[in-house]
């Protein structure tokens, strides 16, 4: 984990409310992993005093982007950044998806949430392995996450005002897909709802993984403040635990965080 003053290349809008940032720093692009984020400081002393986490999109040579959505006050001064500013990253953040070696890797995401699920795509096995990637809109213009995933990944997308008969959800795009009789990894971003979905239809399938990754406000990032605490019960514990989002998650086992088994 680095905290560096990095350069910033690009800050572009490429649809209304969300931009693609990109940084330079060697050390940070090569220590980025699929899951991890970094946590970026806006670049006023007190006001907002906390960072804003962000997942890692990409990361290529020496540069690492992310996607982000303009929500509120911090993400709207993240877009005044400009080509050429130094902003102060601390990164990669977390622990990140494990990779599996399974026969197919189902990649789901619900709306910007899918942005680590992007970097995950370019670090899976390809030889021999089924990728798909299933994204969940509810603005259209997110579709240009299509145009950043390896081409032999293969693309299904959802939207929320579909018109009849055609999938508005993205877990109304999964059933026909879980019919296998192949060891499947599921590699989840997005709401928690969601991942419920997700695991009831996975039911009958004894032979799936599901990854998901927990969004909690951050407040340091780093382990010490306690504020994205998650509830998690890891065999051979039988008493649930609190551990920390920015630490020991933001990705966890599935089994692991629903400790109510609903
Ligand atoms: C590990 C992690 C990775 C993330 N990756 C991305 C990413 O790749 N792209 C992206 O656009 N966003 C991502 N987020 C969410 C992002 O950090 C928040 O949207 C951002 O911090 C909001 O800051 P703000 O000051 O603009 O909004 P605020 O003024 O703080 O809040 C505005 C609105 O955003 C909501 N919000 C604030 N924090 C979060 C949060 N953590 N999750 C969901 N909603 C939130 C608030 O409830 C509120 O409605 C991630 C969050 C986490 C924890
Ligand atoms: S954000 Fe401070 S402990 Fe996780």
């Amino acid at each position: 984990m680095l905290q560096e003053s990095v350069l910033i290349e690009k800050n572009e809008e490429i649809a209304p409310g969300l931009y693609f940032l990109k940084i330079r720093n060697e050390q940070m692009a090569g220590e980025a992993q699929p899951g991890k984020f970094i946590h970026i400081n806006l670049g006023t002393i007190y006001d907002p005093l906390l960072r804003r986490p962000m997942s890692i999109l990409n990361a290529q040579g020496e540069t690492l982007s992310v996607l982000y959505q303009v929500v509120g006050r911090g993400t709207r001064i993240m877009t005044r950044f400009r080509p050429g500013d130094e902003i102060d990253v601390l990164g990669p953040l977390g622990n990140g998806f494990e990779i599996e070696d399974s026969g197919q890797n189902f990649l789901i995401g619900g709306g910007v949430g899918a942005a680590p699920l992007v970097f995950l795509a370019h670090r899976l096995p390809k030889k021999g392995v089924d990728n798909k990637f299933f994204l969940g809109m509810r603005e259209r213009e997110l579709l240009f996450i299509k145009d950043f995933l390896p081409e032999e990944v293969e693309f299904f997308s959802s939207h929320e005002n579909s018109p009849r008969g055609e999938a508005k959800q993205v877990t109304d795009l999964l059933p026909p897909h879980l019919k296998t009789k192949k060891k499947t990894s599921l590699y989840c971003c997005g709401p928690e709802g969601m991942y419920r979905e997700i695991a009831g239809l996975c039911n009958d399938c004894s032979d799936f993984s599901i990854q998901v990754s927990i969004d909690r406000r951050m407040g340091c990032g780093v382990g010490t403040c306690l504020g994205c605490a998650v509830k998690v019960k890891k065999p051979p514990r039988e008493e649930p635990q609190i551990v920390r989002a920015c630490v020991e998650g933001p990705v966890f086992r599935w089994q692991e965080v629903n400790i109510d088994g609903t």
